[in-house]
């Protein structure tokens, strides 16, 4: 495992990272939508209440004071595996002017972690065949096909 840069902080989702641009850096995703304040509310408790099940962690700049990086990790409850856990990991986003500098690489290392210190069996997720190479490098392997239906 390695260190972040100097100059940065990981820890979890902060009820005031609304204002620290969270939402922003999740832009490099897909469409985020205009959340107000309790539209974020809303959601960020119902997670912070849930925080066995989904849990997500951030990377900020301690000078700017914002959110840059981020990602998820939902555990799924299952009967296989002898009611086995499997980890998801979602939602991994760096900034644009900071992506390069190993914070996802240090955002997927933190959720790896806590994947497992919750039990997980695997840990998973689906991605863009050009994230394929990122992936590797964080100790991940291609597997199977991702199918999706839209309503
Ligand atoms: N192709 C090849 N190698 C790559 C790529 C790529 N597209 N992206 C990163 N790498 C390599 C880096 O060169 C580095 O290698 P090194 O250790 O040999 O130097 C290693 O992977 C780690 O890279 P980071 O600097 O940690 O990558 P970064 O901080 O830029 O984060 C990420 C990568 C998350 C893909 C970022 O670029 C991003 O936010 N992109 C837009 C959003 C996105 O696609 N998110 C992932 C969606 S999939 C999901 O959420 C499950």
């Amino acid at each position: 495992q390695s260190l972040l840069p100097a100059g940065y902080t990981l820890r979890a989702l902060r009820s005031n990272d609304y204002e620290r641009g969270f939402l922003k850096v999740l832009e490099v995703l897909t469409e985020v939508g205009n959340h107000t304040k309790q539209e974020w509310l809303e959601q960020f408790n119902y997670l912070k209440k849930h925080n066995h099940e989904y849990f997500t962690i951030t990377i900020t700049d301690d000078k700017k004071d914002v959110v840059v990086a981020a990602g998820t990790i939902f555990v799924e409850r299952k009967f296989v595996h002898k009611n086995g856990l499997v980890g998801h990991i979602e939602d991994i986003a760096v900034d644009g002017n900071q992506q390069g500098k190993k914070l996802g690489l240090r955002i997927i290392q933190a959720l790896k972690y806590i994947g497992a210190q919750r039990g997980c069996y695997k840990v998973i997720l689906d991605c863009s065949e050009k994230n394929i190479p990122f992936y590797e490098k964080c100790g991940f392997k291609q597997k199977e096909y991702e199918m999706a239906w839209y309503v």
